[in-house]
């Protein structure tokens, strides 16, 4: 039944769909259960899996061989190759990690390289390069699917690297809990509870915490530079000669 389920997946999808698609089947089935990991790799019992900055020889190392002492099994002997292939594609694409067999869903589409210059297209590369750790553009934004939209799509782009080192970022407020201050992205509101991503270090973590106990303030101090000093600064100039393609369209 399984097997024939699969079979039917793999023929009525694209080969650009399939692995990611597969992918995510084969997490909500074996990872994200009750007591694990969270539907689309947020925290369940077990940790958070998107936006960790997670590289892809790091996620197929662990899936295959498990944690021991933990309650992370080993997935090498219980899972087809196939499955253990398409899961580990998943996991590194919630991780902002570019796989090439994966379509993208959400955000501006990523045009095909043969459109870009050059210039933009090592741009589209550098934007979710794994090897930049947290400081990837893809670990706080996403562009065809690629990449965690903590932050709302991107609209403007800078004019040059200065520009975006600076760029206000009006949407970030400071949350004061007890002694913490800290620069926060909120999300929502609500009566009984505020949940905000905690800017202070890359990645942005998702907390929540009781309206009674946070205050919030328009603006912060927060800006671009203090992440993305992984990049060079010609290397910024191709992800915004990217961008500028990416939003034109
Ligand atoms: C740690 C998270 C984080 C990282 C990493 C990050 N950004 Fe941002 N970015 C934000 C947030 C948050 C905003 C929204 C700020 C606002 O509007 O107040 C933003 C806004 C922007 C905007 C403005 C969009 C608009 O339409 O106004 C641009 C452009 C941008 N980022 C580019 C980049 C580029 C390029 C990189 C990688 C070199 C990058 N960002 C890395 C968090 C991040």
């Amino acid at each position: 039944m399984k097997y024939a389920l699969l079979l039917l997946a793999i023929t009525t999808l694209t080969p650009a769909q399939d692995l990611g698609k597969q992918g995510e089947a084969v997490f909500s089935k074996s990872c994200a259960t009750g007591y694990c990991h969270g539907a689309r790799g947020t925290n369940g019992g077990a940790p958070r899996l998107a936006a960790r900055g997670f590289d892809q020889e790091f996620i197929g190392g662990t899936v295959a061989r498990g944690i021991p002492g933990t309650a992370m099994p080993a997935f090498a002997t219980t899972l087809s190759r196939a499955d253990l292939t398409a899961v580990v594609a998943y996991v590194a694409s919630l991780n902002g990690i570019a796989s090439p067999t994966i379509a993208g869903s959400g955000g501006p589409p990523v045009p095909a390289a043969a459109k870009l210059t050059a210039d933009a297209a090592r741009g589209r590369t550098l934007f979710s390069d794994a090897v930049r750790g947290f400081g990837r553009c893809s670990t706080c934004h996403e562009i065809g699917g690629l990449g965690i939209p903590v932050a709302t799509p991107i609209a403007k782009v800078p004019a040059d690297v200065a520009a975006l080192k600076i760029l206000a970022t009006p949407q970030v407020s400071t949350a004061t809990l007890g002694a913490e201050s800290m620069p926060a992205l909120v999300v929502s509101k609500k009566a009984n509870a505020v949940i905000f991503y905690d800017l202070t270090t890359p990645p942005p973590v998702l907390r929540t915490e009781a309206s009674a106990s946070i205050q919030t303030r328009d603006g912060s101090t927060w800006r671009h530079a203090s992440v993305i000093s992984a990049y060079s600064d010609a290397e910024l100039a191709a992800i915004l000669t990217y961008l500028r393609a990416v939003v034109k369209l």
